[in-house]
């Protein structure tokens, strides 16, 4: 595995790969790398035989009151994981790399991007999208892949490659969940003692509301409540749970079987975010043995 800085190198060395018949798939992280990330190298590598990997906290997307600073990171750690995974080209950017001066021109969402985590975080998906384009710009791949865990982040990049015509395909592989089904996530390190498992709350929330949509229930109202019931028992702060459009994210009425039911809740110090298809919940996901 190369480990690379510059994003004028990282590009030449995408270039070069291509130029020598293979076809590039990219996995752009936060970094403090866990199975669902690796996931998505495995998922890269059945389509290209270049896996380019980019590690890179971007503060566009982070809102002044959250957790940029506390993010975890640790590069070395990141380093040995992505090279067992199968990562051929690492790309771990600073800021003045990627944001020589203050972006003036960013990527607008739209309304899609104003609601659920875009009405908790405003700014935070105009943040995303800005540096993915950026970051597809600089690698140019074939092909991103990213996580179900961050459906309507997901969903808005594939909007963007749409409407942009940018010349990427967008692969969106399954959430991979611990074996008691909490989903994986960077700042799960953050939940300590009794909050590691107070934060199975959340997907059994998105349990409770697909039991309830598979017991006939389709008011959306009814599922969500369901759902919420699951958090009065708890320590857990409910911030959102909401039966959603998979398209644009707007809140369902009647709910079927390809409607999202996506929750986020606040686990102590530290916000987390789950999400099941009703039609699918979340058995058919990935969990990590162990
Ligand atoms: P990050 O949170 O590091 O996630 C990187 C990718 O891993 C995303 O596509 C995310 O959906 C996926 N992922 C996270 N947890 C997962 C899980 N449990 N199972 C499967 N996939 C999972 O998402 C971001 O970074 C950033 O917003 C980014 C796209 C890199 C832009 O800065």
């Amino acid at each position: 595995m190369r480990v690379v800085v510059a994003p004028e190198e990282v590009r030449a060395r995408v270039r070069e790969a291509k130029r020598g018949g293979l076809r590039a798939g990219f996995v752009p992280t936060m970094g403090a790398l866990h199975e669902g990330h690796l996931s998505l190298v495995r998922r890269a590598r059945e389509d290209a035989g270049l896996a380019v990997m980019s590690i890179f906290v971007n503060p566009l997307q982070f809102g002044p009151s959250e957790d940029f600073t506390r993010y975890p990171r640790d590069l070395a750690r990141d380093r040995a994981l992505a090279e067992q995974a199968g990562v051929d080209l690492l790309w771990t950017p600073g800021t003045p790399d990627m944001y020589p001066v203050p972006p003036r021109i960013t990527v607008a969402p739209g309304s899609a991007g104003d609601r659920l985590e875009g009405a908790s975080r405003p700014g935070h998906f105009a943040g995303v999208l800005t540096v993915v384009l950026k970051l597809f710009a600089i690698v140019e791949p074939d092909v991103a892949v990213f996580g179900r865990k961050d459906v309507q982040q997901a969903s808005l990049i594939r909007g963007m490659v749409r409407d942009f015509n940018l010349p990427v395909r967008i692969v969106v592989a399954p959430t991979v969940r611990e074996r008691d089904g909490l989903a994986m996530s960077s700042r799960n390190v953050f939940l300590e003692g009794g909050s590691r498992a107070d934060a199975t709350a959340l997907v059994r929330a998105l349990r409770a509301g697909v039991e309830a949509f598979r017991g006939g229930e389709r008011r959306g109202t009814a599922i969500e409540e369901a759902a919420r019931r699951v958090f009065a028992s708890t320590r857990v702060a409910l911030d959102y749970v909401a039966c959603a459009s998979p398209e644009d994210f707007a809140p369902v009425e009647t709910a079927d079987a390809a409607t999202v039911l996506a929750v986020a809740a606040r686990v102590g110090g530290t916000r987390l975010i789950d999400n099941a298809v009703l039609g699918e919940g979340v058995e058919g996901d990935v969990y990590v043995a162990g």
